[in-house]
């Protein structure tokens, strides 16, 4: 069974890294000898993360009030603070590899968002926004922030994207840039633990589940073909897994979903 929250506040202290301290100049020059197709699919995917990164720091917010026990509260707190250090790291890599212009990373980011998929831009600039309106309004919606957040957002999306960069990146010639995608991924595994364990404590309705369940399957190709359909059919096929194994879907769809959960 999945961990408390005092395992996951236990965890994020643990992996604290400064995304100030990462060497990305170094790599700036072998960036530009990519080839363009590779670094075409790079910028697409960075682009991408740079906008979500800042929203899903941003919009984070309304959790931590809504939670109903200050534990679960404080591992919201200190999964905000993971995803402002993920924002940082890619407005950096904003500027050194996307050559975003302005002197502040919201300009940038303007700059940037032209660049990453709509479907993308659409889910975090969209969705989650009103999303996260709607918990601020109402606190007993915490469980369809959270399926939205941190199931789909987060263990899809951000998931496909995560794994298309770090196979893009496999051959190691940007070696500080990977590392930094290594370290986002790292963090990412656990907020999505934390989810699964929220949605364990909250008790969703069916529909949430549904939603969920449903929402997921077409999120996967938010990035459309700069993911590989690989990668998209396997985050897909972990998202029911994860579900399933957790005892969150309804008994007619978990039989589908055979296999451990990711
Ligand atoms: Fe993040
Ligand atoms: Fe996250």
């Amino acid at each position: 069974m999945i961990s408390g929250p005092r395992h996951f506040a236990a965890l994020a202290a643990r992996l604290q890294w400064d995304p100030d301290a990462i060497d990305l100049a170094s790599d700036v020059e072998p960036w530009h000898r990519l080839e363009p197709g590779l670094r075409r699919r790079l910028t697409i995917l960075l682009a991408g993360f740079c906008v979500a990164e800042h929203h899903v720091a941003d919009e984070l917010g309304p959790f931590e009030p809504a939670a109903p026990d200050p534990g679960m509260a404080a591992v919201f707190g200190a999964q905000r603070a993971d995803e402002r250090r993920h924002a940082r790291l890619f407005d950096r890599i904003a500027a050194l590899f996307l050559s975003a212009p302005g002197r502040d990373a919201r300009s940038r980011r303007r700059f940037v968002r032209g660049l990453a998929p709509a479907p993308v831009l659409d889910l975090f600039e969209q969705r989650l926004v009103r999303a996260a309106w709607a918990l601020a309004d109402d606190p007993s919606r915490l469980a369809e922030g959270v399926s939205l957040y941190h199931l789909v957002l987060e263990g899809v999306v951000l998931t496909a994207g995560q794994q298309a960069l770090l196979a893009e990146l496999g051959d190691d010639r940007l070696p500080h840039l990977r590392h930094g995608i290594e370290l986002v991924e790292r963090d990412e595994r656990w907020h999505v633990g934390f989810g699964l364990r929220c949605m364990l404590d909250l008790c969703p309705e069916p529909e949430t589940i549904a939603t969920l369940l449903r929402e997921g399957e077409l999120a996967v190709d938010a990035w459309g073909a700069t993911v590989p359909a690989a990668i998209r059919s396997r985050v897909a096929a972990q998202h029911r897994r994860r579900l399933a194994a957790f005892g969150l879907l309804p008994a007619g769809e978990a039989h589908v979903a055979a296999g451990p959960a990711g």
